[in-house]
């Protein structure tokens, strides 16, 4: 079968799957509603992604995929656990691998088309990608990894800008306007730091800017300046020292990519 018939198909199957886990108890089914639309506009970051980086037809097919599928683990997740926090359920992107793998959602796909679909779906929220993953699986993996942060940003910044602060994750961060050293050293390293070390919420702001440096894809790097989610994660962050560092290093490395 035609590869576009069977991304057709792939498409509309995500939705009845997605749609099957409304319970028309409002406050899971925002959630469901959520996952689902950032799924959708993952999907559409892949194909962006792929048309800036002069992908093949059968990569962006595949990225496309890869992008709508990365969080098919989330349903599951909530429904069961009830929740999106990974450490009190399961790891959300091996959890989602294993039931494309389980239900055989991607059957009709090429055997290692679908394997490489079902390693990014895996690896796509891990902290590094493992070594091991090689060729297509390892492609893939890198353009969701940055679909899916170009996506989340676009949601952390509505987020913070209301001061809404998720308390599940942020329930011990402190207030105080202040940078922890462990964590200010992560970052000057170009590093992500340790949840543990993290102490403010002021840390965890700074925490989603190295994200900068793990983005595989100028496009990506790119998408950041032209959308302006530099200067508003650090409109967001107070004025103290460590800040002005972490800025001038942060400016200094995308205009070094951006040439
Ligand atoms: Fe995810």
């Amino acid at each position: 079968m035609d590869i576009m018939d069977i991304t057709e198909r792939l498409k509309s199957f995500f939705h009845n799957y997605v749609d099957a886990y409304l319970t028309g108890d409002k406050s899971l089914d925002r959630n469901i509603m959520l996952k689902k639309q950032h799924s959708l506009m993952v999907h559409r970051e892949c194909r962006e992604l792929a048309a800036a980086e002069n992908f093949s037809e059968h990569e962006t097919v595949l990225a496309e995929i890869a992008g709508l599928y990365h969080d098919i683990g989330r349903f599951e997740q909530l429904k069961r656990y009830n929740t999106l926090v990974d450490f009190k359920s399961v790891n959300h992107g091996e959890f989602g691998a294993d039931i494309l793998e389980k239900d055989n959602i991607l059957n009709e796909l090429e055997p290692a088309d679908a394997a490489a679909v079902i390693n990014a779906v895996r690896y796509h929220n891990s902290r590094d990608i493992p070594d091991r993953l090689t060729g297509l699986s390892r492609f893939l993996t890198r353009v969701v990894r940055d679909a899916d942060k170009l996506d989340i940003y676009r949601v952390v910044m509505d987020y913070y800008r209301e001061g809404n602060y998720d308390k599940t994750i942020l329930l011990n961060l402190s207030e105080t306007a202040m940078v922890s050293p462990a964590v200010f050293e992560a970052i000057k390293g170009r590093q992500n730091p340790l949840m543990s070390d993290m102490k403010t919420i002021t840390d965890f702001k700074l925490s989603k800017l190295c994200w900068f440096y793990d983005l595989n894809f100028d496009h990506s790097l790119r998408e950041i300046r032209n959308r302006g989610i530099d200067k508003k994660l650090f409109g967001l962050l107070p004025e103290l020292p460590e800040i002005k560092i972490i800025r001038r290093d942060v400016n200094s490395y995308m205009d070094a990519r951006l040439v």
